[in-house]
Parts: C-alpha cells; sequence; structure tokens
C-alpha cells in the first residue's frame, strides 16, 4: 500500500515583489499571505501606501485562475486617522477585476473592548477569479479568536487554519500555497498540515531560516 508523499516546505530569502513579478498565474497554485505594515518597513504612509497596493496586486495575480487569495491584515491609525489595509486589498482586487469570495473578521480582542493602537480586529479577505464557495461549505463571517500568535505581526493559527480549509474546499486542484512575506513560516505550516507543497519568501535571512524548520 503507497502512502501519500510528504508535502514540500522551502523557502526563497529574497525581495518578495521581484519574485512574483516573475511568476504570475503559477498553476495550481493559491496563496496566503499578510502584507507588512509601514512600521515594519520603517516607510512613512507616503511611500508604504504604494508598495501595499503593488504587492497586493502581483499577489492576486500570482495564483492559479482556479486558486485563492487571501490575506490577512490587521488596519492601523495614523494621526488620529484611520488606514484601512482592507479598503487597499479591495482596490487593488476591483482595478484587475477580481472578484471576492468572503470577507471574515478576526476578533483580536473582546468585542466591546476600547483601544487607541492596534485595533481590536484583523481582517480576512480571499479573492479567486474562477473559484465559488458552494453553500456547504460556508464557514462563519466572524471568528472569536486569532488563535496561537508565533510572534507580534505573526497570523494567528485559527486564522491560517480557516483560510486553509477554505482554500481545500473551494479549490480542490490548488498543491501549492505560496506564502510570500511569510515571516515565521505559519501560512508554510499549516499549508503542509493540509498536505498541500509550500513555498516561501522571506527578506529577513532569521526569519527565512526559521520558516525553513531551522530553529
Ligand atoms: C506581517 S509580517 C508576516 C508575518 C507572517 N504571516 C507570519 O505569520 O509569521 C511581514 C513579513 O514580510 C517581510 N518582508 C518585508 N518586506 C519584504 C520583501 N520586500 N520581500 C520579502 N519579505 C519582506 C518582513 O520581514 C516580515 O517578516
Amino acid at each position: 500500500m503507497s502512502s501519500a508523499p510528504t508535502p514540500s516546505r522551502s523557502v526563497i530569502h529574497g525581495d518578495a515583489l521581484e519574485w512574483l513579478a516573475a511568476h504570475p498565474g503559477t498553476p495550481g497554485a493559491s496563496l496566503l499571505t499578510s502584507l507588512p505594515d509601514k512600521a515594519e518597513l520603517g516607510l512613512p504612509i507616503e511611500r508604504w501606501r504604494p508598495f501595499f497596493q503593488q504587492a497586493a496586486s502581483l499577489c492576486l495575480q500570482a495564483v492559479d485562475e482556479e486558486g485563492l487569495c487571501v490575506f490577512f491584515q490587521t488596519d492601523n491609525r495614523e494621526q488620529g486617522r484611520w488606514v484601512s489595509k482592507a479598503g487597499l486589498v479591495l482596490a487593488a482586487a476591483a482595478e484587475l477585476g477580481v472578484p471576492l469570495l468572503w470577507h471574515k473578521i478576526v476578533l483580536r480582542r473582546p468585542a466591546g473592548s476600547r483601544s487607541m493602537g492596534r485595533p481590536g480586529y484583523s481582517h480576512l479577505l480571499a479573492f479567486s477569479a474562477r473559484a465559488t464557495v458552494p453553500a456547504e461549505a460556508s464557514s462563519p463571517d466572524v471568528l472569536p479568536e486569532l488563535g496561537e500568535l508565533p510572534w507580534s505581526h505573526g497570523m494567528g493559527l485559527a486564522a491560517a487554519e480557516e483560510s486553509l480549509r477554505t482554500i481545500r474546499r473551494a479549490s480542490p486542484s490548488t498543491r501549492l500555497l505560496l506564502a510570500p512575506f511569510c515571516g515565521h513560516g505559519t501560512a508554510l505550516e499549516v499549508a503542509n498540515r493540509h498536505g498541500l507543497d509550500a513555498l516561501g519568501i522571506e527578506r529577513n535571512r532569521k526569519r527565512a531560516e526559521r520558516a525553513r524548520g531551522d530553529r
């Protein structure tokens, strides 16, 4: 009796924008990412915004037409104003004509909590040119918690799990999960657990090593 091969995991230490621009429409690929915040890049908002828009657009173009492109993003505040990363991702998808499959809210703190810093919720947004979610595969619009958070800029495990479950259901032809800006590699780990090969791209050497599993 033959058992299923162990899914692969590789991480490129390099610039995700360059990689994405060189690899549009990878066959059999879906994508899960959390694009960097301006604080992580040390950029003023007017330089961060075009970076973010270009990154979102390249991610949306990197997947198979039957695949999903999922973003986990937390909005922020800038001098008393709200900066909506979800809005920027939606605008990039609208410009490319890629439909939204769902938009979920992931609670970071209990509903009703007050804060002037990072908002109490994150967004999970899933897009696909061709895939749809069948009624029997519907899932909650509000996730009550992030799940384990391996580091401050990471993606909660519960949010990553929910994303992979949807990718498996809505895009059964997906074989490979792309994770540009993969950080510590949460998306890669969860993809492997779901039996998918995983490819991360990360600019920070230590995080790239960690994402490969070289702890
Ligand atoms: C929000 S974090 C991603 C966290 C990740 N989802 C996790 O759960 O660990 C963004 C990551 O993008 C990386 N990064 C920033 N600019 C990059 C670039 N141009 N190419 C590749 N990685 C980049 C940062 O080093 C950081 O690890």
